[in-house]
C-alpha cells in the first residue's frame, strides 16, 4: 500500500525542515525566512512567470509559489493541485520527509488544493516491484499553517485522499490477484475501516434473484460473480429517501466471445471496474468523514471472457427486470450487468441514482481523458449541482444530448432491445440501454476516458486515477 501523507495543521515553522510558501504577491515573501538576495531572486523569477521557485537553503529547501490570476476561483484551485504535485516530486527527489505548506496569501483553500496535489501526487503503485523500497516515495507529513484550513477541512481531505488512495489501489490491481470474489472482500475491508455496512450477494442468492445479465456475462468465467451492496446511514441524514450509486465491476474485459478488436486494448482492461472503485472508495470517503447522508453503493461485478460456455452473439438473455436483451456483442457486457444492478435500487425508492462505468470507447474518443461523459434524467437543479461538484474537484462533466430518437437504435427484432447501437451515438446508445431500467432520477457517467491513463498527467499519475471519488465527495458535502 502506497503510503498517503500524513496531515497535520501547525502554528509555527521550523527553521530546519522543509516549508513551501504561498504567497498572492511578493511582498509576501516572509523576510525572516529569506535573505535580501534569495528574496530578490524569488522576485525576479517571478517576473519571468515562473510562479513555482525553489531556493536550496543550507538545512532546507524553501519552495515558494505565487498564485496565479484565473478567471474562476475553481481554476486556481486546480492551478494550485498541480504545482502541489511538482512540489511533492521535488521533496521526493531529495529524500524530504517532513514540510510545512506555510498560506501568507489568506486566499481561500489554496493551501488545501496544493496539499491535495502533493498528496494525490504522491501514490504509488508499487507492490509488485522487488526495488520498491528505493523507489518508494519518502514524503510521510504535511504541516499546514493557514487561517484557512481548520481541523475538520483538513480531515475531510485526508478521508477523500485517502479514498483516492484506494481506488487507484483497485484499478491497478491486475485480474489474477482480484476476482470478483477478491474484489467484493475489499469492499467488505474498507467498510469495516471506515464505517459503512456491506453485504456481498454470491452466486445463488444472483441465481434466486434472476439477475439475468450478471449471469450471462459470468457464464465464460471460471470465477463466481459477486453483487456487493454498501451502506452509509448515519443518524439524522440530510436525505430522506437514499441516494444509490452503482459501480461496474468488470474485473477484467476480454470482450469475451466478440474478443476485443481494438489492438493492445486488453492490455489495460483490468481498469473495467474503475466505477466500482469509484463508488466504493466514495462510500469510503462519505463514511470516513462522517458525512450526514445516506447513501448505497451497489457494484455488480464479474470478468468477461471467451469458453466453451459463454454467452454468444445473438442469444436472448432475460434480464432481472423481466425484459429480454438480444445480445449482438459481447463486448457490451457493463450494460449487461449495470441494468441488473439499475433494476435492483428500485427497491429502495431512492431520491437519485448515479451510475459509474467505463462504458464505452465512444465516450473515451470524445472527450478523451479530461473529464467524464454524462447524461440521465435527473432535474436541471441537480444536475447543476452536480457540474458545480465536477469543476470544483476538477472531475468535469460533458453532458450529451439524450433525446428520445437515438432509443430507436436499440431496437431489437427478437427481443425488447438489443445490446449494441448503430456505429454513431456510442456512448449515447449505452445510455439509453441503461435508461430502461430506471424509473427514478438518474445520472449516468462514462468514466472510460479518465479512468486509468497511459501517461502521467499531474497528480493524477499514471494508470489508475480514482476518478469520480472526489467528485461524488464534493457533491454529498453540498447536498
Ligand atoms: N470496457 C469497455 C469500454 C472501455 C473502452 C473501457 C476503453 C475503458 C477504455 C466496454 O465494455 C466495451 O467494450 N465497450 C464497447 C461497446 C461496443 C461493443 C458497443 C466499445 O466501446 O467498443
Ligand atoms: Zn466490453
Ligand atoms: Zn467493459
Amino acid at each position: 500500500m502506497a503510503m498517503l501523507p500524513k496531515l497535520v495543521s501547525t502554528k509555527t515553522i521550523s527553521k530546519n525542515d522543509a516549508v513551501i510558501f504561498l504567497v498572492s504577491d511578493d511582498k509576501q515573501i516572509p523576510a525572516s525566512h529569506f535573505s535580501s538576495e534569495e528574496k530578490k531572486y524569488i522576485t525576479s523569477q517571478f517576473k519571468e512567470k515562473k510562479n513555482l521557485v525553489s531556493v536550496n537553503q543550507y538545512k532546507r529547501l524553501c519552495i515558494v509559489y505565487l498564485l496565479e490570476t484565473k478567471k474562476e476561483p475553481y481554476l486556481l484551485l486546480e492551478a494550485c493541485r498541480k504545482q502541489g504535485e511538482t512540489a511533492a516530486a521535488s521533496l521526493n527527489r531529495m529524500k524530504v520527509t517532513s514540510v510545512t505548506l506555510a498560506d501568507e496569501s489568506g486566499t481561500r483553500d489554496a493551501a488545501l488544493a496544493f496539499a491535495e496535489g502533493m498528496m494525490l501526487g504522491n501514490y504509488q503503485f508499487i507492490k509488485y516491484k522487488h526495488n520498491g523500497k528505493q523507489d518508494k516515495n519518502t514524503l510521510s507529513e504535511i504541516r499546514i499553517k493557514s487561517t484557512n484550513a481548520n481541523e475538520e477541512s483538513l480531515r475531510n481531505l485526508d478521508a477523500v485522499c485517502d479514498a483516492v488512495y484506494h481506488a487507484r489501489d483497485l484499478v491497478n490491481e491486475p485480474q489474477n490477484a482480484q476476482s470478483a470474489t477478491q474484489l467484493a472482500a475489499s469492499f467488505v475491508k474498507m467498510g469495516r475501516e471506515a464505517g459503512f455496512k456491506t453485504e456481498v450477494l454470491k452466486k445463488a442468492r444472483i441465481k434466486a434473484l434472476k439477475m439475468g445479465g450478471l449471469l450471462a456475462v459470468n457464464l465464460g468465467s471460471i470465477e463466481p460473480p459477486t453483487f456487493t451492496v454498501m451502506e452509509w446511514k448515519p443518524r439524522n441524514p440530510k436525505n430522506k429517501k437514499p441516494v444509490v450509486l452503482v459501480g461496474k465491476g468488470v474485473v477484467y474485459d476480454t470482450g469475451g466471445l466478440s474478443l476485443k478488436p481494438t489492438p493492445n486494448s486488453m492490455d489495460y482492461m483490468k481498469c473495467d471496474m474503475g466505477g466500482a472503485a469509484a463508488v466504493g472508495a466514495a462510500m469510503y470517503a462519505i463514511a470516513k468523514a462522517k458525512l450526514p447522508v445516506h447513501v448505497i453503493a451497489l457494484v455488480p461485478s464479474t470478468d468477461n471472457r471467451p469458453s466453451g460456455n459463454a454467452y454468444a452473439p445473438g442469444d436472448v438473455i432475460t434480464m432481472m427486470s423481466g425484459q429480454t436483451v438480444e445480445v449482438l456483442n459481447t463486448d457490451a457486457e457493463g450494460r449487461m450487468i449495470l441494468a441488473d444492478a439499475l433494476h435492483y435500487a428500485k427497491r429502495y425508492k431512492p431520491e437519485l441514482v448515479m451510475d459509474f462505468a467505463t462504458l464505452t470507447g465512444a465516450a473515451s474518443a470524445a472527450v478523451g481523458s479530461f473529464g467524464m461523459v454524462c447524461m440521465g434524467t435527473a432535474d436541471e437543479g441537480t444536475r447543476n449541482k452536480m457540474k458545480k461538484a465536477g469543476n470544483q474537484v476538477y472531475e468535469r462533466l460533458a453532458e450529451f444530448p439524450f433525446w428520445d430518437e437515438y432509443d430507436e437504435l436499440i431496437k431489437s427484432d427478437v427481443a425488447e432491445m438489443k445490446n449494441i447501437g448503430g456505429p454513431t451515438a456510442g456512448a449515447i446508445t449505452a445510455g439509453k440501454f441503461l435508461q430502461r431500467y430506471v424509473d427514478y432520477p438518474w445520472m449516468h457517467f462514462d468514466i472510460a476516458g479518465p479512468a486509468f491513463l497511459h501517461a502521467a498527467s499531474s497528480y493524477r499519475g499514471k494508470g489508475g486515477t480514482g476518478y469520480g471519488v472526489r467528485f461524488l465527495f464534493n457533491f454529498f458535502q453540498n447536498i
